[in-house]
């Protein structure tokens, strides 16, 4: 460029030179001035050093814009790279929410078969399976899911026996094929009796076939539960902590803290009890009340194995006017009651999986008599209701239909 303008300039000068030479030869004749030959070449040089000039501004101006576009062409370059990068992390982001998505597809699956959720969880933790393997077992899974059924009704009920005091809780493991039966008398006491089956516990007889078991710390309520050779149980004297004891090597295993429960009563009518343990066919669940959900009831998902909490839900359940309440195949179920005592029945149902419409279930009434329980829990082996009844421990049938 600077070069064109340079021979732009010579061959301008050289034009001009000649023209006036030519006019000069001519107005030799006309005029022969001196002065205005060296005007002349004094205005070609002037016009020579503003091209000069002007050439120079314009190298100064490409220069800068060299510059200018270099420095355009490394924020692009960076821009291009800033924008590869954010490409990568939205790709290995979107992998991540895929594998989460699947994660929860599986464990949904698995929540719906009975006894397989704790295990299937773990695994799904601890290693990453192959999707083949996973899909497979998934449909597997659901294709055998029998977790799927609800209450539709209270069949029957029958007095085991008559024996303790007004409060307290009664239970049978439903994990393994053990016949025994655990016996918790009142609210607060360190001594479990544990009868080797049914019968011995019904007999109010001469043998005494109860075993004596002395826990290291009192219990608090009437909540406890047992799950797989493990009693659960809230710890007296403690805001929410639950205790994990082995019934057969007679030593506390586990422990763990459950915020926000034990400030307050979970059920109206059974003050005692601030934390009710649960088991259903998906293993160990709490229910609890606190002030800020209103007094609602508070689901929590326990994992038995390690002691933390898995899920936690606010229910739509009231703990005004409730007594007791279990879990049935992942859903709450609530019984109410008159203080005093009355007739109780079941007025809420909260299903976690939200296949059950709380609006449409109707009121299940208790055989009709005059009570006030202070637990009931639910025994998944042959779905029954275990209950204590003011000193009387009883047991409810079930009947059951499907889910949805
Ligand atoms: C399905 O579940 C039942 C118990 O609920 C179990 O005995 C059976 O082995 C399971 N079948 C498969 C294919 O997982
Ligand atoms: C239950 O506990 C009460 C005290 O709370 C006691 O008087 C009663 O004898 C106990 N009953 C049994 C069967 O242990
Ligand atoms: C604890 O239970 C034993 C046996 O049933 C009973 O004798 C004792 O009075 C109870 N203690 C309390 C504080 O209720
Ligand atoms: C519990 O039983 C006792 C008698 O054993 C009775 O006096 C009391 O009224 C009963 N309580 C309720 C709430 O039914």
């Amino acid at each position: 460029m600077r070069f064109t303008k340079a021979m732009g300039a010579l061959q301008l000068r050289f034009l001009l030179a000649s023209v006036f030479t030519g006019i000069i030869g001519e107005a030799q004749y006309l005029m022969p001035d001196a002065g205005l030959v060296h005007y002349i070449d004094h205005r070609i040089v002037s016009i020579e050093n503003r091209l000069d000039k002007c050439n120079q501004d314009i190298a100064e101006y490409v220069e800068e814009f060299r510059e200018f576009s270099k420095k355009i062409m490394l924020r692009l370059e960076g821009l291009n790279t800033l924008k590869t990068e954010l490409k990568n992390d939205m790709d290995h982001l979107l992998t991540r929410v895929e594998r989460a998505q699947r994660d929860i597809d599986y464990f949904e699956s698995a929540k719906e078969s009975p006894y397989a959720c704790v295990e299937v969880d773990e695994g799904l933790l601890e290693q990453e399976l192959f999707e083949h393997e996973e899909s497979k077992r998934k449909v597997k899974l659901m294709l055998n899911a029998s977790c799927n059924y609800m209450i539709a009704g209270i069949k029957s009920l029958k007095i085991v026996k008559k024996s303790g005091d007004e409060s307290g809780s009664w239970l049978k493991d439903p994990v393994k094929n053990y016949p025994k039966i655990y016996f918790l008398n009142g609210t607060k006491n360190k001594t479990v009796m544990e009868f080797t089956n049914i019968r011995a516990f019904t007999e109010n007889g001469e043998k005494p076939s109860a075993r004596r078991i002395t826990l290291p710390f009192p219990w608090q309520g009437t909540g406890h539960a047992i799950y797989n050779g493990l009693l659960f149980f809230h710890r007296h004297g403690s805001l929410n902590e639950i205790i994990k004891f082995d019934v057969q090597k007679r030593s506390v295993v586990d422990k763990m803290l459950l915020s926000g429960a034990g400030e307050t009563t979970a059920y109206e009518l059974n003050p005692s009890t601030k934390i009710d343990l649960a088991v259903d066919e998906l293993g160990l669940w709490a229910i609890h009340a606190e002030s800020e959900t209103r007094r609602n009831l508070v689901l929590t998902k326990i994992n038995h194995e390690t002691m933390t909490v898995e899920y936690t839900w606010d229910t739509s359940c009231k703990s005004q006017n409730a007594e007791a309440a279990f879990m049935l195949c992942a859903t709450l179920y609530v019984v109410y009651n008159s203080p005093g005592g009355g007739t109780p029945r079941i007025e809420c149902v909260y299903d976690t999986l939200e296949i059950i419409n709380p609006y449409e279930t109707p009121t299940f009434h208790f055989p009709k008599r005059q009570t006030s329980h202070s637990m009931v829990h639910y025994y998944p082996r042959e779905k029954q209701l275990f209950a204590w009844d003011n000193g009387s421990q009883v047991i409810y049938k079930l009947l059951t239909k499907r889910k949805g």
